[in-house]
């Protein structure tokens, strides 16, 4: 268990922690620094309102959004296995808007606020500008389920492009549908084109920034598409802990929900402007009842106070 005392973390240490173990740069998200906003179009699927009423997923409408990498510092090289690649989005007319903010891995790397902290706190570079690894050591011997996250990305070969990488939303989302049934769904984004991976040789021969131009070149041949699938409970499935997956959750039931077509670039401007709010969603996708999820808005509104 986490050393701390509990019930210290706030939001605000949270953002300073995450600033801290980037080392500070100013004027970038704390996290997902490095990005890129687009746009495209949404168009629902005849299954979603068996899922739910939200009239973000059951109507067309346009889509703003954003790809990223992982972490605070927005220099990162996209060749770098160790962090993650992010996708927000936000779909509905201006009535039913509803920002998605989903990654490419399925878990969060700590189950409470307290535990993402002292994580956090673990990282942070010391005068050499490297972390202390016997700390980062001790702090995960004592909180395994906090490398639940780091063990996905690095079983999985670099993602070679934005356009063909599956992210996930994490958290249980309940989810109402229009016969006022409501049950818990996660989030999975999915490449209509497949995943798009990199060998070791392949990412060797990379330049530290090809994400953008290779986003870019598909883009401009139309194939830019997600399927928006939503993965479906089972009775007894955990919804407070976001370190752990559902029992079997690759073999699941899912629906999909509809697809998002991204049609080109928007000024970074449009996207950094404001941010992408986990808990702005339209009725009929409720917030999930986790920890984790209820410190989100505060953290991003703090952290977008300090990019301004
Ligand atoms: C657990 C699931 C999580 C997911 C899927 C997730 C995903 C994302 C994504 C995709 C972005 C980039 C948004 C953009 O492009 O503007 C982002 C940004 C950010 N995330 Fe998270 N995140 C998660 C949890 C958290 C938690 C627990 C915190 C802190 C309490 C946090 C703090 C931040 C901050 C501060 C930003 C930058 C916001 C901004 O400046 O606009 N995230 N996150």
């Amino acid at each position: 268990m986490s050393d701390r005392p509990s019930g210290d973390a706030t939001p605000a240490s949270i953002v300073d922690a995450l600033k801290a173990v980037a080392g500070n740069p100013p004027k970038v998200r704390a996290s997902f620094a490095k990005g890129w906003c687009v746009r495209g179009t949404y168009t629902p699927s005849d299954r979603a309102g068996d899922i739910t009423r939200s009239q973000s997923f059951t109507r067309p409408s346009r889509v703003l959004a954003r790809f990223s990498v992982g972490g605070g510092n927005p220099n990162v090289a996209d060749t770098n296995n160790l962090v993650l690649r992010g996708f927000g989005f936000k779909l509905g007319d201006d009535e039913h808007r509803s920002d998605i903010l989903v990654e490419s891995a399925p878990v969060h790397f700590a189950r409470t606020l307290d535990q993402m902290l002292a994580f956090l706190e673990a990282r942070i570079p010391g005068l050499d500008g490297k972390p202390d690894m016997t700390k980062v050591k001790a702090f995960s011997a004592a909180n395994p389920e906090t490398l639940n996250q780091a063990n996905y990305i690095a079983a999985r070969a670099l993602p070679g492009s934005l356009a063909g990488t599956t992210y996930w939303g994490v958290h249980a989302f309940p989810a109402t549908n229009e016969l006022n049934e409501t049950r818990f769904i996660k989030f999975k984004v999915v490449p209509a084109g497949g995943e798009i991976t990199l060998s070791e040789d392949d990412a060797r021969a990379k330049p530290a920034d090809f994400l953008h131009d290779d986003l870019g070149t598909r883009i401009a041949a139309g194939h830019v598409r997600f399927n928006v699938m939503a993965l479906l409970d089972r009775p007894g499935d955990p919804t407070m802990d976001v370190t752990m997956r559902w029992p079997e959750e690759d073999s699941r039931d899912e629906v999909r929900l509809g697809t998002i077509v991204i049609t080109g670039f928007e000024p970074d401007q449009a996207c950094d402007a404001s941010i992408f709010n986990p808990a702005n969603l339209a009725d009929g996708i409720g917030h999930p009842p986790d920890e984790i999820f209820a410190a989100r808005r505060a953290a991003y509104t703090i952290s977008l106070a300090k990019r301004r």
